[in-house]
Formats: structure tokens, sequence, C-alpha cells
């Protein structure tokens, strides 16, 4: 793992910026993307440059079930805010929170993932180690599925709702089997709360107690962390 440790977010956005400017000089043609607090900065870069995604695609890890797409929590409303409003992609995949028919929907989003193999994936990490919504305990195999959500990451998640009781309990997500099929991966970290994860991510056993570990095992992958998420290392 190459570890880049950044002042703070600000820094961060503009060292994620560098590493999505080099994938596409390189030829990545499909982004996984993530949502959340973290990767905003980078989406501001992005967003100010002059990158082209035209031509791209992108698939994200995740969306809560139940969530309409123009519902203001849905990811695919932060999607469209914070990246495709004004830096459209040929095509954008995300997990329909509505879906009628979950199985044909979950199939589906792997097909998706199958026919257009990520060259760069990027991640967030949960304050217990999860990756999309890949909770302690998820399969390091596992494709596209249901997650039932923690209470961790239903409370840490609530300061983007009105209140814990709107939290969605469940979420459809990209697998860990799937993430790890991506040709690099970059993963960033914020903030003191992400300190204890992200010392377990670059130094504890590879276990799926904490999902990010296994990346320990990919061959190409990026952490850039502010100085307080790298307070353990
Ligand atoms: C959610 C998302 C993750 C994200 C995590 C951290 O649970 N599913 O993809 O990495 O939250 O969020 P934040 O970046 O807001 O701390």
């Amino acid at each position: 793992m190459k570890v880049i440790i950044v002042k703070d977010q600000n820094a961060g956005g503009k060292a994620g910026y560098e590493v999505f400017a080099n994938a596409i000089e390189e030829g990545a043609t499909v982004f996984g993307l993530a949502t959340g607090g973290t990767p905003e900065t980078t989406y501001q870069e992005i967003v100010k440059s002059d990158l082209d995604f035209s031509k791209c695609t992108s698939i994200n890890l995740d969306e809560y079930v139940g969530l309409s797409a123009t519902d203001p929590q849905s990811y695919h409303h932060y999607m469209q805010e914070h990246l495709f409003e004004n830096k459209p992609f040929k095509k954008s995949y995300l997990p329909d929170g509505q879906a009628t028919d979950e199985n044909a929907e979950l199939k589906a989003y792997d097909q998706t993932i199958q026919d257009n193999p990520i060259d760069l994936q990027l991640l967030g990490i949960g304050t217990n180690g999860h990756i999309g919504f890949n909770e302690p305990g998820s399969d390091f195999k596992g494709q596209t599925h249901k997650v039932k959500l923690t209470d961790s990451t239903i409370a840490a998640n609530a300061r983007y709702f009105e209140d814990e009781t709107q939290v969605p309990h469940y979420a459809y997500s990209m697998g860990i089997g799937s993430i790890m099929q991506a040709k690099k991966i970059l993963l960033e970290a914020y903030g003191e709360n992400k300190a204890e994860a992200i010392a377990a991510t670059v130094q504890g056993p590879v276990s799926e107690e904490c999902p990010a570990s296994i990346l320990q095992t990919h061959p190409d992958v990026t952490l850039i962390i502010d100085e307080a998420a790298a307070k353990l290392l």
C-alpha cells in the first residue's frame, strides 16, 4: 500500500484529483465512485479542472434501500450534486434503491461491473472499517448484495439526515470481491474518528473484522489520509 499523508482534507482533495488525472492519462475509462463527506474535496477539484469524463463510465458503490433517485439523501442525488451535474459521464450506474425485483437488480449490477471492469475505484471508509457498505464480517469474495447496516453506521451517517430515525436500515452495496477486482484503488480518510480504522487497515491482520484490511492484498492501492487519520500509524 502506498500511504500519502496530507495536512488536511483540502490537500487530500488535490492529491485525490491527481490520482484521477494520472489514471485518465494512463487510459482509464471506468471509474468506481464513492459518496460521503470524504470524497467531496476530490470531486470539487475534479469539477474545477478540465478533466473530461464524457467518454467514461462510472459505477457507484452503493445506495440506500427505499430511497428514490431524487430523494435529497439518496446517493443518486449526492452524485448528481457533487459531480455529474458538472462532469457528466457517458453512462453512470448506481444501484436502484427502489428496485421492485431485488434479486434481478443485484444480478444486473454485478453484470454491469463484469461488463465494465473498473480501472480506478475510489473508496471512503467507515469508522468500523467498512468499505462501500460492506460491514465487518462481510465476505471478502462477496458480490452486490443487500446489507443490514450496523447501529454504528446508522449513527455515523445520521449527520446527513434530519435525525437518526430517518436513516434507512438497509443498503445495496457492491461486494468486496468486486471492489478487489478494480485495477487501481484509492482510499481516502480524514479526521481522528477514522484513525482506528486506518490503523487496522494498514497494520492490522487481514480480517473480516476490518473489511478494508483486505486491501493489503491488492497490488495497487493508494491511501490518502490526513494527519489526524494517520495518528495511530
Ligand atoms: C457510508 C458510505 C461509505 C463511506 C462511509 C464514510 O457508509 N457507504 O462509502 O465511505 O459512509 O462516510 P464519510 O466519508 O461521510 O465519513
